[in-house]
């Protein structure tokens, strides 16, 4: 078999994205660049412009007269039920009698151009009688206004623990939201078919739940609507629920209509109508001994959750996950509040609550640290989980999870000896010391996070591969492009499987007439699900294809050998086509289904107790920053990365996914602010407003390296992790870098008061706070001068 060399393009290479050419070239088309159908609708929609109101009365007789209008709808004239909410039936397709966030759709209108379409929108007679508005998660927790009962999670006696432990602190910290701003905004096209029946283009990380919620719209099956999507132009978890709104109302159009329509929002509306990350009121009350070792802890954590409960429930259950990161409490309690907002329902977003929650956890090690006066490195070090074998003791999660697989220790080893942690922040101290304008911080910040969708149903997945005789095949599962790879990765283990090349296997839109029922591309479990989902499917063809191949040449099935596009049947080779073409003359089947659902998991919520979580991501990253302290900007000179995906599927996808979701992660924490104003509305709502990182913002060292001794313990695809998510978390050491950087700024006498964002203005206000509560009374400027 020598001969036959190894197939270049399975799992483990470094292959480029399937699109990588077609993303730049413009080639890739997304659902706004699929050739339009005649006759095509253009839908615009018609927006409270009031955060809590009642609507005295709806005058859309304007709207109807405008020029090139076709039709317009509103609550009453949906056919079926009007909701498109994900869960608990509370966001309504159209506002009825009440509106409750600014930005609240409340009609739509369909026109012969989108011109057209947003003129007629704007001319409807609105009357409100406005209500009290609640905007934040203090003033709800205030007025007690909830979208869903608080949650506890609860391990040993954390009040009598934190009452006899010597040193103890209280505090809290504001964890700011984030706008997923994908390239690609909310889109849906649906064309309308016989009897009923409708097809809709949706740029959805969840075909199946908007395929079921346009059926019920209509009053139809679920049989009736075919949902596609070939990719999308970023999602980042925005399109994991939200996209159900312009898809019901582009099919509710096109079924009242007869007509092809087209829902499509402009940026402006995009970031005004759509859930966001939710912001976190975060308290917490520590108890630990002269190491930093915590011996009790509460955490109290307060979601904006916005107008409805959305996917709030398993967000803020996400946050009280990760509240312990990588460390053991050993007597820990978290209550979670789910706050209700007159503000946009806020939604998933890359981490899903998880890096709120750490933020808590990474807060606290980084104040008990000051508190002592020691190294934030060391009171990490001293807090890690145990957590493998042969270390029992530390290693259960306030969760009740044993965490089994714990490579910290080793990995940590690896990056403070590969960043030069120890001798860099000496190296700092001294800069600090006599530099009376700029200040330098760093930080080194571990992550763990579950990998599961912690709702344990939604851990299964379907594929459907066809071979046809010419020996190419068909590949089709039920998880979605977003940009992070996953078709690429979930072909590579097809080709590995048969021992194909790549160019064999097309690529096809994610379809619900192909595979059904499928969860959302999310929870970071795209390839993990999807790639054994497509590998049981390929595995059942080649196990026929072995099966004839032995009894057509009289071997046994083991003598049946694939490899790098060849098969060798006892002394016979053929290649991978001849095989296929000779199975199909045997009247052998070359389709098949392929499903997977994870192992191990279960949890039970009303104990908040169980093993939620397949295995765990870990990396880390050490970020320094310097602070001009009479400005409050900031720049990041190096960033050092560890991370660790397990066996890699595709290193190059890999590394891409590290370093954007840091980079991301890194927008969120320092520069990425939204902003209500008294009146509800969203003023952040563009990028003229609102900032996220650029090109000019990647670090300026950047070292990205990934985990070469990750291996997962458990026999997930290939051995490999989940990688989608977990590297934004490592952007908390940025976070905490500014923070060093301004306790420098304070000569660390005072622990500095920052919230996230760190934007510089925040950074410049914490300085002065800073100075207040050293008491001079002397202005920055004039203590810099
Ligand atoms: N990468 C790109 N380029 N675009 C995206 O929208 N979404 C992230 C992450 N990486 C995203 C991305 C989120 S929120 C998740 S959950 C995962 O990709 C989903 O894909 P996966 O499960 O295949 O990793
Ligand atoms: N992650 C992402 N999406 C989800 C989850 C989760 O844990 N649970 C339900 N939807
Ligand atoms: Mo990602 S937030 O789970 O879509």
């Amino acid at each position: 078999m020598a001969k036959q060399g190894k197939l270049k393009t399975g799992v483990h290479r470094p292959l480029p994205h399937d699109s990588a050419a077609k993303h730049v070239s413009g080639e890739a088309l997304y659902t706004d660049d699929l050739p339009e159908p005649p006759g095509l609708l253009h839908a615009a929609f018609g927006m409270s412009a009031r955060p809590h109101a009642r609507i005295v009365s709806l005058d859309l007789a304007p709207v109807r007269k405008a020029p090139g209008v076709v039709a317009v709808m509103a609550a009453g004239d949906v056919p079926g039920d009007n909701n498109c909410a994900p869960v608990m039936h509370d966001d309504p397709i159209f506002a009825g009698g009440l509106v409750e966030y600014v930005g609240q759709s409340i009609f739509a209108v369909a026109a012969g151009t989108v011109e057209q379409a947003r003129r007629a929108a704007r001319l409807a007679r609105i009357e409100y009688e406005d209500l009290p508005a609640i905007l934040t998660a203090e003033a709800a927790l205030e007025a007690k206004t909830f979208v869903l009962p608080p949650h506890t999670m609860k391990r040993g006696e954390p009040k009598k623990a934190i009452a006899k432990a010597k040193h103890r602190l209280k505090g809290r910290i504001k964890v700011g939201g984030q706008d997923q701003f994908y390239l690609e905004g909310h889109i849906a096209m649906a064309v309308p078919g016989e009897d009923r029946d409708v097809t809709v283009y949706s740029s959805t990380q969840n075909p199946s739940e908007v395929q079921h919620l346009v059926a019920e719209a209509l009053g139809l099956a679920s049989n009736a609507v075919t949902l596609e999507i070939r990719r999308m132009g970023g999602a980042f978890g925005g399109k994991e629920t939200q996209p159900a709104l312009y898809a019901c109302i582009a099919a509710l159009l096109a079924d009242k209509t007869g007509r092809p329509v087209k829902a499509r929002v402009d940026r402006d509306d995009d970031m005004g109508m759509t859930g966001k990350r939710h912001d976190f009121v975060i308290d917490y009350d520590v108890g630990y001994d002269d190491k930093g070792r915590i011996k009790g802890i509460e955490f109290m954590q307060a979601a904006r959750c916005g107008m409805s409960a959305d996917l709030s429930a398993a967000i803020a259950d996400r946050a009280m996950f990760h509240a312990d990161n990588a460390y053991y409490l050993p007597a820990a309690r978290i209550v979670s509040h789910r706050c209700k907002t007159n503000t946009v329902s806020n939604t998933a977003f890359r981490g899903f609550g998880g890096p709120q929650g750490m933020v808590g956890i990474e807060q606290v090690i980084d104040e008990i640290a000051r508190d002592l006066g020691l190294d934030p490195l060391d009171v990490r070090r001293a807090n890690l989980y145990g957590g493998t074998p042969g270390n029992r003791g530390r290693d259960v999660t306030p969760y009740h999870m044993t965490v089994e697989d714990n490579i910290l220790p080793k990995l940590l080893d690896d990056l403070e000896k590969t960043s030069d942690y120890r001798a860099r922040r000496r190296e700092i101290d001294g800069y600090n010391a006599t530099s009376p304008v700029l200040k330098r911080g760093i930080a080194l910040t571990p992550v763990k996070f579950g990998i599961s969708f912690t709702t344990s149903h939604l851990n299964q997945a379907g594929a459907l591969i066809h071979v046809y005789t010419d020996g190419s095949v068909h590949l089709n599962h039920g998880g979605t492009e977003m940009g992070q790879g996953l078709f690429v990765k979930v072909a590579q283990v097809v080709a590995e499987e048969f021992q194909i090349d790549l160019d064999r296997i097309k690529i096809t839109a994610t379809n619900t007439g192909k595979v059904p029922n499928t969860s959302a591309t999310a929870a970071s479990s795209g390839s993990d699900m999807n790639g054994m989902a497509a590998r049981a499917a390929a595995r059942t063809i080649k196990e026929r294809l072995t099966a004839f191949a032995a009894d057509a040449f009289d071997c046994t099935k083991s003598e049946v050998v694939f490899q790098n596009n060849r098969v060798r049947v006892g002394r016979k080779t053929l290649s991978f086509k001849e095989l296929v073409r000779a199975a199909y003359l045997g009247r052998v089947s070359l389709s098949a289904t392929g499903y997977y659902r994870t192992p191990k998991i279960h949890y039970d919520r009303k104990k908040a107790a169980g093993r939620p979580f397949y295995y765990f991501a870990y990396g880390a990253a050490v970020t320094e920053a310097v602070i001009d302290t009479l400005t409050g900007e900031y720049r990041f000179p190096r960033v050092d990365i560890l991370h660790d995906v397990g066996q890699s599927l595709n290193p190059a996808i890999d590394l891409g996914q590290i370093e954007g979701g840091f980079l991301q992660g890194l927008g969120w924490l320092t520069m990425e602010e939204l902003y209500w104003n008294a009146d509800g509305a969203l003023a952040t709502h563009a990028p003229s407003t609102y900032k996220i990182p650029t090109a000019s913002d990647w670090p300026e060292a950047f070292d990205v390296r990934i985990f070469d001794r990750g291996r997962n313990r458990e026999p997930t695809v290939h051995r490999s992790k989940a990688v989608g998510e977990p590297p934004l978390m490592l952007a908390i050491s940025g976070f905490l870098a500014i923070k060093d950087a301004l306790a420098a700024a304070c000569g660390h006498q005072v622990s500095p008061p920052l919230d996230a964002p760190a934007t510089p203005e925040a950074v410049l206000m914490t300085l002065e706070a800073m100075r207040a509560r050293l008491g001079g009374g002397e202005s920055l400027r004039e203590a810099a001068e």
